[in-house]
């Protein structure tokens, strides 16, 4: 994932073939050429699915009610090099003196609107964002939380709510709470804009995903990372969107009328200039099981948190929390096993000594800023002097970055992993008298991706400390990158570079498949294996971390997406990097299938 610049708007649906020339806004909405609009967006990322998909994701968007796909410009992919406009930056200004966060707002403002796209610009959770540019909300419930325009003269969009990383659960909203939400922010904060983030998650293909977030990007959305829609969130949205789109009238020209209908129970009431008038009724508790409220000499039942939609103020059209689309459920079926280890070839990764490192510095240095992101991998090596008898020897190594696996003399000793900040690699190890070789290679699942001051992280390791003598100022060789990525291994071109062996435990691996027949999406399954890369033909399909468990005891991600656009019928090329101890002879390639 890399930083959004705010945000571009491709129109979709209704307005021709997206020749949208004019649009601006006003308090109440967006304009497009002249008629306001209430629009449902979906955030679909173009880098996150192969073209051939991109097609059919807008089809599928357009049927469920979206008239908007929102994407970030992906920055890494247009300027590989510096030059960046900020997202979110409300939360790391304060971090800046003399309000010069304040300042590089407007300066970032002004360089946007500068730019003529002839689209209005908006601001993500920036509540002071400088005119024209529209304060939007990012969060869980905008219709609890946003504090509304910082204009009368802007309207009420809401923009993001995501999370989901190694280690977590995937973070799952139900339809009816989903549904809630966008009602709620359309009745009480009179939203015109809301945006589903995302609509379509995708996959974080090859080194992009950043600091530990997983390679598939945010499953749960609308339509599923193979683009299949995930009923009945999909189903249940749909019937919203066209239930609020009978509203549109009162909503966006009526005046707006709260009352409440007694504890916890409340009417958003929207009234147009001929008659028209559409009604969101709102029970807040969850406790009983079902409220009668009167409203307008009639008497509704509201299911416990809903919100009941009434386009004619009369008869309820949608209820958030009655569900009539059918529940889906996809399944997994394995089309190819690669189950002899015949089929698997092996290449160890060389473990550098100090002598094979150019790079030499008396300090530990930093990963981010030693690497520069051309890999994952750093090693840290160095040759100790050990001149008592004792041989076993305590060493620790704190670390800012993710993992660290030791080396001692060629052997492998163990690692350690961490998170958010350091963390600490203690091992007893066994040393010979005289020099020992000592490697540490040093990992980062991805960069992090916000904060202030990100410029100046280094990351990597900042102690090393062996029976309480500080390594830290001897004479440190550092590696970047591993010797297979350098190699290219995971290519046909460069796998014949290096000498593979039969498979035996550890280091990358090397075997070919064919495709299965037919049209189905394709996962690999790697609940086998521990934590590494996966290449299909030379394309990487993203890092797998297996090994590490959320709290209820499973891996936040088993199945890789394996496009077939990456795949040629016969003779795949796939190769695998394992940091750890994983058994490729029990992946599989499945099928990826839905059924009700
Ligand atoms: C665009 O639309 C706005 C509002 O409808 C109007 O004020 C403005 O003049 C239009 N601009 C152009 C270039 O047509
Ligand atoms: C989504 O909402 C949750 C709960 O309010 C919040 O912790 C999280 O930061 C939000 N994420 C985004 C991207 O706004
Ligand atoms: C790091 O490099 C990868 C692979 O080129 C790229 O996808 C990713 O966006 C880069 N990350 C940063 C923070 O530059
Ligand atoms: C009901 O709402 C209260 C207050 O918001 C919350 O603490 C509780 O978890 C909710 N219970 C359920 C079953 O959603
Ligand atoms: C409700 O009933 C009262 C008394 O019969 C009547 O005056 C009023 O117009 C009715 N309101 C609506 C919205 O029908
Ligand atoms: C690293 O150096 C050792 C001697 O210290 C040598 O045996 C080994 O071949 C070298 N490895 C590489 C990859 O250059
Ligand atoms: C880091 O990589 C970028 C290209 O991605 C390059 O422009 C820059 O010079 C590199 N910086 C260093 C210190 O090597
Ligand atoms: C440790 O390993 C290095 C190189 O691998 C070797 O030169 C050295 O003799 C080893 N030290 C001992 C004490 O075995
Ligand atoms: C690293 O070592 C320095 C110097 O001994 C010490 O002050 C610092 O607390 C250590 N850092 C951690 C995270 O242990």
């Amino acid at each position: 994932m890399l930083l959004g610049l705010f945000w571009l708007f491709f129109v979709v649906a209704g307005f021709g073939k997206c020749h949208a020339t004019n649009i601006s806004y006003d308090g109440r909405s967006l304009i497009i050429d002249g008629k306001h609009q209430l629009l449902f967006s979906g955030s679909i990322h173009y880098p996150r699915s192969l073209p051939e998909m991109w097609s059919s994701l807008i089809k599928k968007a357009k049927q469920g009610g979206i008239d908007v796909i929102d994407t970030y410009v992906f920055w890494n992919l247009h300027e590989s090099q510096q030059g960046q406009i900020e997202n979110e930056y409300e939360r790391i200004e304060g971090a800046f003196e003399d309000n010069s966060g304040s300042r590089y707002v407007h300066w970032a403002a002004d360089f946007a609107v500068g730019l003529k796209t002839g689209v209005p610009w908006i601001m993500c959770s920036q509540t002071d964002a400088p005119d024209p540019l529209i304060n939007t909300c990012n969060g869980f419930r905008c219709g609890e939380k946003f504090g509304g325009p910082n204009s009368p003269d802007k309207p009420s969009m809401w923009t993001e709510n995501w999370t989901g990383l190694y280690g977590e659960e995937p973070f799952v909203r139900s339809a009816e709470e989903i549904a809630f939400s966008v009602a709620e922010f359309i009745a009480k904060k009179q939203g015109s804009y809301v945006n589903y983030y995302m609509y379509h998650g995708g996959t974080n293909f090859g080194r992009t995903a950043a600091a530990r977030i997983i390679t598939s990007y945010y499953d749960q959305a609308p339509l599923d990372e193979y683009g299949f829609t995930r009923q009945p969130l999909w189903g249940h949205l749909k019937e919203l969107h066209a239930v609020v789109k009978l509203c549109t009238q009162p909503l966006l020209f009526g005046s707006y009328e709260y009352s409440d209908l007694g504890e916890d129970k409340e009417a958003h009431v929207f009234k147009g200039e001929s008659g028209e008038c559409a009604a969101f009724l709102i029970n807040n508790d969850n406790t009983t099981t079902s409220a009668k409220v009167h409203f307008q000499n009639s008497s509704f039942h509201l299911p416990p948190m809903s919100i009941s939609i009434l386009p004619d103020c009369k008869n309820v059209a949608f209820n958030t929390a009655k569900v009539t689309t059918q529940q889906d459920t996809r399944s997994m079926s394995v089309k190819h096993k690669f189950d002899s280890s015949e089929s698997w070839e092996e290449f160890r990764e060389p473990i550098p000594t100090f002598s094979n490192t150019s790079l030499k510095a008396q300090e530990l240095l930093g990963h981010m800023t030693t690497t520069n992101n051309t890999s994952d991998y750093l090693w840290y090596t160095v040759s100790y002097q050990h001149d008592s008898d004792a041989k076993a020897r305590l060493l620790y190594a704190i670390s800012e970055s993710h993992v660290l696996h030791l080396f001692v003399n060629g052997t492998y000793i163990g690692y350690a992993h961490g998170g958010k900040k350091w963390f600490k690699l203690e091992e007893k190890v066994h040393l010979n008298k005289g020099t020992n070789e000592i490697a540490l290679l040093s990992v980062m699942v991805g960069f992090p991706d916000s904060g202030a001051f990100l410029e100046r992280k280094t990351l990597g390791i900042i102690n090393v400390t062996i029976q309480s003598q500080m390594l830290n100022n001897y004479k440190w060789g550092y590696q970047v990158g591993l010797t297979g990525e350098s190699l290219s291994i995971f290519t046909k071109h460069g796998s014949k570079k290096v000498e593979w062996t039969s498979f035996q435990g550890k280091g990358p691996r090397l075997t070919q498949f064919d495709a299965p027949e037919g049209k189905d999406p394709l996962a690999l399954n790697l609940g086998s294996m521990g934590k590494g890369e996966v290449w299909v033909n030379g394309q990487s399909i993203g890092r797998y971390w297996v090994s590490l468990h959320t709290p209820q005891n499973r891996p936040s991600q088993t199945w890789y997406n394996v496009p077939r656009g990456f795949l040629k019928s016969k003779g795949n090329l796939l190769v695998i990097l394992e940091e750890e101890y994983g058994d490729p002879v029990k992946i599989t390639l499945d099928t990826v299938s839905i059924s009700n």
